[in-house]
């Protein structure tokens, strides 16, 4: 195997941040092995008011035990937890924001969901997005893939099924792709605002495919391979849009600005944004850059 594993490509980054992209990576297999056997609700609801399914609550106890485990983990900012979650010795150096399975809906209907991770190293709980080291996504696909953020770039790993059960690197300081050509939306589209309404149009009518899948890591890492946007806008009775600031619009915003693309709350960047609420929502936009600018712009008419 001539291909870098993710635990050489983590010995060049700084070791805690690197225990805290094995821990993730180390329970992909109990994780992956467990999805077909926990399909039903767990019965409760967490703090957004929605009905948790027995994989939301499963896999946010497995990787909240794995990451205080690494001793480098202050505190967890998790969508299943309802508030942070501070270890009790008050040691380690890092926050770091969960969405344990992003896309829970879509395991009924078999379509994509993943992890979602962001990685602070911060003293305080709520910091810009801007602030993170890391972030990192694992998708739990046909084939399973994780994708991690740094400064430097991003990379894709693949988990191997043969011979070996490692990550291995498999697309290296992935770029966005000029133009674009994809469009994913949620979000109904008779609850636009007209200022999203007019820039949809534009997109359509400069030829961009619609392709929605129903999780952010899936729609997501479809732009990031073919370009285009992802967009989860602001709503005319939900201004804030339906995502999560601290533990999706923060980490994927992250990853592609640091594969050349933009992110937007229709108004700037939502990495500039200092969070108040470790639940709060905004509307998020993330994609080409040029596209991106073009959102800002049709917005600033309105
Ligand atoms: P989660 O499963 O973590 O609650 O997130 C669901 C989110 C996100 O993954 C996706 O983009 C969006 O909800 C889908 O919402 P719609 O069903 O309204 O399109
Ligand atoms: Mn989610
Ligand atoms: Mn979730």
């Amino acid at each position: 195997m001539t291909e870098k594993t993710l635990e050489q490509h983590t010995t060049d980054l700084n070791e805690d941040v690197a225990a805290i992209i094995n821990a993730v990576a180390n329970l992909t297999d109990e994780i992956f092995n467990e999805l077909p056997h926990r399909r039903g609700m767990a019965g409760t609801k967490n703090v957004f008011g929605e009905e948790q399914k027995a994989l939301d609550v499963w896999t946010n106890d497995v990787l909240v035990e794995e990451l205080m485990k690494t001793g480098v983990v202050r505190t967890i900012v998790s969508e299943e937890l309802g508030e942070p979650l501070h270890n009790p010795e008050e040691t380690g150096d890092y926050v770091v924001t969960l969405d344990p399975l992003d896309g829970s809906s879509n395991i009924e209907s078999n379509n994509l969901f993943g992890t979602i991770v962001g990685v602070h190293k911060e003293k305080e709980t709520l910091t810009k997005g801007k602030n993170q080291v890391c972030a990192f996504y694992n998708l739990y696909g046909p084939i399973t893939t994780l994708v991690c953020a740094t400064k430097d770039g991003v990379n894709e790993f693949v988990k191997h099924r043969k011979g070996s059960t490692d990550y291995f690197l498999s697309r290296k300081n992935m770029k966005l792709k000029e133009p674009g050509s994809l469009m994913s939306i949620g979000g109904l589209p008779k609850d636009w605002t007209p200022a999203y309404r007019e820039f949809v149009q534009e997109m359509m009518d400069a030829g961009k495919k619609i392709r929605y899948g129903g999780a952010f890591v899936g729609d997501f890492n479809q732009i990031l391979y073919y370009g285009g946007f992802f967009s989860y806008p602001s709503l005319v009775d939900k201004p804030n849009g339906k995502l999560r600031l601290v533990i999706e619009a923060n980490p994927m915003s992250f990853i592609i600005e640091a594969a050349g693309g933009a992110c937007s709350n229709e108004k700037g960047s939502v990495l500039e944004i200092l969070p108040d609420d470790p639940n709060q929502r905004t509307p998020i936009h993330v994609g080409n850059k040029d596209l991106i600018k073009r959102l800002e712009e049709i917005h600033g008419k309105y």
